[in-house]
């Protein structure tokens, strides 16, 4: 399938005008044109592969708990909308399966986000590596995780697929990731708008990797603007506004 990344990354499907990791966030992504969207996913109780940011479901359903202590279709029953607007309804966290479906049947790629409940690294990796043992020829995605056991774990069980790190800080020498990167054939450096700057920048490209940038609130066009100057090549986002031109409306 031909790999193509965009410039704009839609984040969480697109978390600041739907509730995020949702399929009413990502439907609201591809109203918007986006072509590609991130996700992030970790298991249930029973191994299966579900949408969630956080360590905890509280924020998100208001169900005190991690979903490491769930089954799936106990999850599936917790409200996912309401606290984004009350007026929503219906909205549960979905599974990756679900979602793999969905962006198949749209033509969207997708950015899975290898993110496990804390000590589940292995079977968070499994269970999703599982999903693409059979032919996923008509969809478009890559994996790419904070966790470079998961990073490592996926690549050995799905040496084909495309994998990329996200860095919130360098906590060693840039020179020693990227030889680490190298190593394992990873193409893409997730990087925290904080940390990003033009020697970086610079470092990466010379060494031909994709280069995204994502931030804890929406990057505004202005931004962008500056980001794509500097040589980024896609950025996650929150918020379509103001981005017109790039997604052609
Ligand atoms: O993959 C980019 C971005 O999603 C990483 O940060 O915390 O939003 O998952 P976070
Ligand atoms: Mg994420």
């Amino acid at each position: 399938m031909n790999f193509f990344l965009p410039k704009l990354i839609g984040h969480r499907g697109i978390r600041d005008i739907a509730p995020e990791n949702t399929i009413y966030s990502i439907k609201k992504a591809i109203d918007h044109n986006f072509k590609w969207i991130e996700i992030d996913v970790k298991i249930s109780k029973d191994n299966i592969p579900i949408l969630l940011h956080d360590e905890n479901l509280y924020r998100t359903t208001l169900v005190n708990g991690t979903p490491i202590e769930f089954d799936y279709n106990e999850i599936y029953k917790f409200d996912a909308g309401k606290w984004f607007d009350k007026n929503l309804k219906n909205i549960y966290i979905p599974t990756l399966e679900e979602v793999l479906n969905l962006c198949a049947k749209n033509q969207i790629g997708i950015n899975i986000e290898l993110k496990p409940n804390t000590g589940f690294e292995i079977e968070n990796v499994i269970a999703i590596a599982k999903l693409f043992k059979h032919n996923k020829k008509n969809l478009k995605y890559y994996f790419s995780s904070f966790d470079w056991n998961s990073i490592i774990l996926i690549k050995k069980l799905l040496p084909k697929s495309r994998v990329g790190i996200l860095i919130d800080k360098f906590d060693e020498d840039i020179n020693i990731t990227i030889k680490k990167c190298i190593k394992f054939k990873i193409f893409s450096f997730g990087l925290n708008i904080k940390i990003v700057n033009n020697e970086i920048t610079f470092l990466l490209k010379k060494n031909n990797f994709h280069i995204s940038v994502y931030s804890s609130k929406n990057i505004t066009s202005k931004e962008s603007i500056k980001l794509f100057n500097m040589g980024i090549d896609s950025i996650f986002l929150d918020n379509p506004k103001g981005y017109n031109k790039i997604l052609n409306y």
